[in-house]
């Protein structure tokens, strides 16, 4: 059998304590091994200059291999100021550049908003899927994740600590493998 393609994941908080990556890192262990996640980092990423496109800086040029190299990726994001981080929509940029050689296209993709809040980063979920329909990424739409209440989510050593939203978890991501089988392209 053809070893499965890695699904990026990327994590739209540079916080050392972030929920987001502690899910994302919680994700990693519950995925079969049909889909390895990969987390590929932003923080050392330059901020976007399009003067750049015709000589990127080394950090950029990495970043954009390792995104065109993925299967699919899955974007776990906090919603800072009701919209998507900056760090994350600047990565975004990044591998979408120079115009006509975007890194993102065609690749099916999925949206996890997390957030201390009630309403789950339910406007970084939607502004963030904004710029992958321009991006050419089909998205995987139900189910929706929009999680809130994220202090309360881990237990110490990181794990999902409620039963109930591991299995979320493992449906969303039974989901996105579907919807990776069905919208995906070889490699
Ligand atoms: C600049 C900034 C703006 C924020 N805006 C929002 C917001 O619009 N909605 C929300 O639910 N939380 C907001 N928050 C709180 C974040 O959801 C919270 O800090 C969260 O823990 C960030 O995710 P992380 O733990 O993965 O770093 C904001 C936080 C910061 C620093």
């Amino acid at each position: 059998m053809a070893t499965p393609r890695k699904i990026a994941v990327v994590v739209g908080s540079l916080r050392k304590d972030s929920f987001n990556r502690k899910l994302a890192l919680a994700l990693q262990a519950i995925a079969p091994g049909s889909m390895p996640l990969e987390i590929v980092e932003i923080g050392q990423l330059p901020l976007y200059n399009q003067d750049d496109d015709a000589d990127p800086l080394a950090a950029s040029v990495a970043f954009k291999e390792q995104i065109a190299a993925a299967g699919a990726v899955l974007f776990v994001t906090p919603e800072y100021n009701r919209s998507v981080p900056g760090v994350l929509k600047n990565a975004i940029d990044i591998a979408s550049r120079p115009y006509g050689k975007s890194a993102w296209d065609g690749k099916p993709a999925a949206v996890i908003s997390l957030s201390p809040g009630a309403i789950g980063g339910f406007g970084a979920n939607h502004h963030l899927r904004q710029s992958l329909v321009f991006l050419n990424m089909p998205v995987l739409q139900q189910p929706e994740a929009y999680v809130g209440g994220a202090a309360d989510l881990f237990d110490e050593s990181g794990g999902l600590k409620k039963p109930e939203t591991k299995q979320f978890m493992e449906k969303f991501l039974t989901a996105f493998a579907a919807w990776i089988e069905k919208t995906g392209k070889p490699a």
